[in-house]
């Protein structure tokens, strides 16, 4: 499985409820897709999403159920490490160290702080204010070349660049500066309700997101209630028709499609086509994913295999720099 020719991808995705159309087509599908170039390693962030407070069963539920989706989107872990993040304790131990090497200011700077603990006043945990040195720590640990990321993660990627160059210099040359990874297949998809939004787990209303797991009469209906405009020109222009341009992306990110050819497949037609043949050509790319989703949720021991099996070489790759690390800070490593 490992090339050592080949440049390492490392990403991770919080098990923080079902992948929505917008993971799916803007992350995980090119997941999949660099898993023939590239060494890859995904994780599931469990320990990340301890800065929510759930229910630990659902947590529980919600890690299996990502880590099953990895696999059902077509994540093959025979040629990719596919694991979780808590079963490898060098995460754990690697986001102390991270947490002594930042600093207070910088930390405090982190956007994703700012309006995480603005939006819950009620639980600004120590946790969510150290989140980017435990993702640092992530992805020092595995030397990864490309860490594919959306926008709202760069700062913290940029972040991990700059504790790696400080310990870098401060103890030697100890990791590699990870880069940003943005692939050119990654769509940016859009609330169906409100489509200036990006389309997000979170979303309270049910009819602004596509769920990769919703069956088909689910997707059609979504899709014809999906907001327009009253034009009635299927067009792309972003700024003017926001709603009618964002399912264009999406149907030219399922089917290949330029727009150009989309706007000509649809010339003279209504609002109410367009948005069957989109909703129809979603079905059809999500339904094998649904079908793999619910077989692989049935064999809970090939489920519970897999995840040993990535936990054992994650843990084999990151001791590797974690025992580097703790050898260059100054502690007293084991006999
Ligand atoms: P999150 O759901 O915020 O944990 O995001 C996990 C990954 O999916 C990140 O790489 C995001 O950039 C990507 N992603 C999430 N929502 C969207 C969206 N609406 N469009 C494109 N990519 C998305
Ligand atoms: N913080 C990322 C998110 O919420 C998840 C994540 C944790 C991650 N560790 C990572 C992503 C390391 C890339 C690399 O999307």
């Amino acid at each position: 499985m490992e090339n050592e020719a080949k440049k390492i991808i490392l990403s991770g995705i919080q098990p923080t409820g079902v992948f929505t159309l917008g993971n799916y087509l803007g992350a995980v599908r090119s997941w999949k897709q660099m898993q023939e170039d590239y060494n890859c390693y995904y994780f599931i962030a469990d320990l990340h999403s301890l800065t929510i407070h759930i229910e630990p069963q659902k947590r529980r539920q919600q890690t299996r159920e990502a880590f099953a989706l990895l696999l059902a989107c077509g994540i093959d872990p025979e040629k990719s490490l596919v694991f979780v993040q808590s079963h490898n304790k060098c995460h754990a131990e690697m986001g102390w160290i991270m947490d002594c090497c930042s600093q207070f200011g910088e930390l405090s700077r982190m956007t994703q702080f700012k309006d995480k603990s603005a939006k819950h006043p009620d639980n600004i945990n120590a946790g969510l204010f150290t989140y980017p040195a435990l993702m640092a720590g992530d992805i020092l640990l595995y030397q990864a070349d490309y860490v594919p990321v959306g926008a709202d993660q760069t700062q913290h990627l940029e972040f991990t660049r700059d504790v790696a160059t400080r310990f870098n210099h401060a103890y030697g040359e100890t990791f590699k500066l990870p880069e940003g990874y943005f692939p050119k297949a990654g769509a940016r998809v859009m609330s169906l309700q409100d489509p200036t939004s990006k389309m997000s787990k979170s979303d309270t209303n049910p009819k602004a997101t596509i769920s990769i797991l919703d069956d088909e009469k689910t997707i059609l209906k979504k899709f014809k209630s999906a907001v327009t405009d009253s034009e009635a020109c299927v067009r792309f222009d972003p700024e003017a028709k926001p709603g009618v341009s964002n399912l264009m992306t999406i149907y030219s990110a399922v089917t290949g499609k330029t727009m150009a050819e989309i706007e000509a497949e649809f010339a003279g037609k209504g609002y109410g086509d367009f948005k069957t043949v989109v909703g129809q050509a979603v079905a059809d790319e999500l339904r094998p994913i649904r079908e793999n989703f619910a077989r692989l949720m049935q064999d809970r021991a090939y489920l519970d295999e897999e995840m040993k099996k990535g936990a054992e070489r994650a843990t084999y790759i990151a001791s590797k720099t974690l025992t580097k690390v703790k050898k260059r800070v100054g502690l007293l490593l084991e006999k």
